[in-house]
Order: structure tokens, then C-alpha cells, then sequence
């Protein structure tokens, strides 16, 4: 296990003047929660998520040496375009990591992003987009340091991109992968997100999510101001413990196969993201009309057909739905004959359970 100072390198023994890399790394979704964080997002508690598939960021670093002026050096292209608005975000990014990446000032960086999903669907591309910015830093860090192991390279990847975004720790592996210190999932770590290290059972192979695109307006209320109304919020401690207690249950579940009792926390667990927004102070709301009509619809389905599919949430109003890959025509079936029309535009996404972080 790494602690933060084995991430601030010592001296480099390689030097490279120019060159470019090229990563994609995937969304995921969260079956137990990460909802409050102490400083330097350190998460209040440990969460569990599978790696998504298809939906990715694609983000080329090329890199130029360069006169350390004592600023960072960069140009944001999104899409092959100038996009001057994301700037800010990168600026921080590059500040909060450049402890731990002392070469930054020494290059002038263009950095040349997209996503396979749609700009303005209401998914976040922050998990993604960190993730895939965070690998292009480790490629141009290993040609500084050929030595660097493979664990080092992918946990100091992960521990980047999570001071980007929290949820973007769990985008550089697959396929499920824990990020917070657990008592019972060895080698769990608040600082970046590991590999799940114990048996998954075959059901969760190829494991469905198809993404209901409800809502894709700006979020009223964004993740950063969620995560701190969890400071002082009257249910935190409990809801912490929970997230201890859940994730120990999906150990014995994921080897079992069990996807009754994986159902049942999996759904809880959204609800219980959603509840604690609705008890902050000032409290709030994300899910949408629509999103209660799609889970009544799948209980109501499930219940019908026994097939097991079940919702989860993120910071939104969008609905996705996991289920085991052998239901896929018969889910997407009902989806679009069921649910597509309370979707936005009768947009949704098919994606499913993936690898993680790739070099193209
Ligand atoms: O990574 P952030 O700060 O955008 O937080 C994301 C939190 C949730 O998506 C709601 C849950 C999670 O664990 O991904």
C-alpha cells in the first residue's frame, strides 16, 4: 500500500523534450456511495463501483519543453476546439497535483479532449475526463522514471485523477473497484482506488447498465456544495457506519451471486444518497418526476417477470439500470416500450461493465 509521500517523486533519472500520449478512460457508476469528504478529498467513507465500457473521455496530452516561468503552460481543446471555460478546472487540477508532478512547469501542454456521449447529456464527464488527463500525466512521468513499477504507475494514476474528482479514482481500473479504507477489503485505500481483490461471481459478468438520460439541464445543486452539506448533517455518522456495513454485505455477495440481496442494497443505497440530500440544510432534490416513474416501473417489471434488474442514482436525475447480461433483450425490450418515453428526447445509453483506462 502507498502512502501520499511515496507519490512526491524523487529526482528524475531520464529527460524527454516533446512527445504526445493518447488515453481513454471510461465513467463509472457507484453501487455504494461516496457522498462526503473530508479535506484533500479524502472520502468519508469507502465506496464500490463497476467500471463502465463505452462511455469514455479520449484526451491527448502532447507536451514541449519549455522555460519554467513559474506558471503553468496549456491550451484546452474539447472536440479539436479552443474551449477557454474549462480552463479553470484544468488550472486546479494542475496545482493541487503539481506536489506530486514537479515536472509540470517545465513543458507547455495542449491537452485535446473528447467524450464518446453526448456533451450535454447530463452525465458527468468529470470521473472520465480526470481519469484519462491523470493516465497522460503517469505515461509522461514514466518516460521521466523508467523504473516506475505497474502497481505505482495505476495507484499514483488513480490518487491523481482523485484530486480532480473524487468518483475519477475509480475510472483508471475494472472492473469493479474499491476506493476507501475498508476493514475487511485488503489493500483499500482512502487515497486511490484499487482493484476488487476477492471473487465475482459469473452473473456479474458483461452486467448491463443502460443509462435513462431524464433530465440533462445543469444541475441545480453541483456535487462539490453536496458532499460539504454532509459537514454537520444530522444523519452523517450513521450513514457513513452504513456505507462500512453495505459494502462488507457486497463481499459475500458478489462470490455468491446472491442478486436478490445485491437488489436490495444497490437500490438502497441510491435512495440513501438521495435521502441524505433531501436532509441537508439547506435540503434539496435532484431526482425528477420521471426518475420516480422509472423506478415504479422497474419494480413493478421485476416484480411481474422475476428478471432481476434494478436502478441506481448518481448526483442526478438520470436513471441507471443494471441487470445481469443474459436479460439483455428482454430488458431493453421493456425499456423501450416502457420507459423511453420519460426520458428527455427518448435518449438513453447502452453501456456495460469494463477495464478501465486504455493507451491508444
Ligand atoms: O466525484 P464527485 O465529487 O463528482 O462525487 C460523485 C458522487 C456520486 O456520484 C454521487 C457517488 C459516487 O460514489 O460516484
Amino acid at each position: 500500500m502507498f502512502e501520499v509521500d511515496h507519490f512526491i517523486p524523487l529526482e528524475y533519472n531520464n529527460s524527454i523534450d516533446q512527445g504526445s500520449f493518447s488515453w481513454s478512460a471510461p465513467s463509472n457508476i457507484a453501487l455504494v456511495k461516496y457522498w462526503g469528504k473530508k479535506e484533500n478529498q479524502i472520502p468519508a467513507n469507502p465506496s464500490v463501483s463497476f467500471t463502465l465500457n463505452n462511455c469514455k473521455t479520449i484526451t491527448t496530452l502532447a507536451f514541449a519543453k519549455r522555460q519554467n516561468d513559474g506558471n503553468f503552460s496549456f491550451d484546452l481543446l474539447f472536440e479539436g476546439k479552443s474551449k477557454e471555460d474549462f480552463k479553470p478546472k484544468i488550472q486546479k487540477f494542475l496545482e493541487r497535483v503539481e506536489r506530486y508532478l514537479p515536472f509540470l512547469k517545465d513543458y507547455h501542454f495542449t491537452i485535446d479532449t473528447q467524450n464518446t456521449f453526448p456533451h450535454s447529456s447530463g452525465i458527468a464527464s468529470s470521473a472520465s475526463g480526470m481519469a484519462a488527463l491523470a493516465m497522460n500525466f503517469m505515461s509522461l512521468e514514466k518516460k521521466l522514471n523508467p523504473a516506475m513499477t505497474d502497481d505505482y504507475f495505476y495507484s499514483k494514476a488513480s490518487f491523481l485523477a482523485r484530486l480532480g474528482s473524487g468518483s475519477a479514482c475509480r475510472s483508471v481500473k475494472g472492473q469493479v473497484v474499491v476506493w476507501g479504507s475498508q476493514a475487511n477489503i485488503k489493500g483499500s485505500s482512502d487515497l486511490y482506488g484499487v482493484e476488487y481483490p476477492y471473487t465475482i461471481h459469473s452473473v456479474f459478468k458483461n452486467y448491463q447498465d443502460t443509462i435513462l438520460l431524464v433530465d440533462k439541464g445543469e444541475k441545480q445543486v453541483s456535487s462539490t456544495v453536496g458532499h460539504d452539506l454532509m459537514h454537520n448533517h444530522p444523519f452523517a455518522e450513521t450513514r457513513f457506519a452504513q456505507a462500512h456495513t453495505n459494502l462488507d454485505q457486497l463481499i459475500t455477495i458478489f462470490e455468491s451471486g446472491n442478486l436478490e440481496e445485491f437488489i436490495k442494497i444497490v437500490e438502497s443505497e441510491a435512495l440513501t444518497l438521495h435521502a441524505m440530500m433531501m436532509t441537508s440544510l439547506p435540503y434539496f432534490i435532484l431526482m425528477k418526476p420521471n426518475t420516480l416513474q422509472i423506478i415504479n416501473a422497474i419494480w413493478k417489471f421485476r416484480n411481474e417477470t422475476k428478471i432481476p434488474i434494478c436502478f441506481t442514482l448518481d448526483a442526478g436525475a438520470n436513471v441507471h439500470v443494471l441487470y445481469p447480461n443474459e436479460y439483455k433483450e428482454k430488458v431493453l425490450q421493456f425499456i423501450t416500450a416502457e420507459l423511453v418515453g420519460y426520458c428527455q428526447n427518448g435518449q438513453y445509453l447502452c453501456d456495460e461493465i469494463g477495464n478501465g483506462a486504455l493507451l491508444s
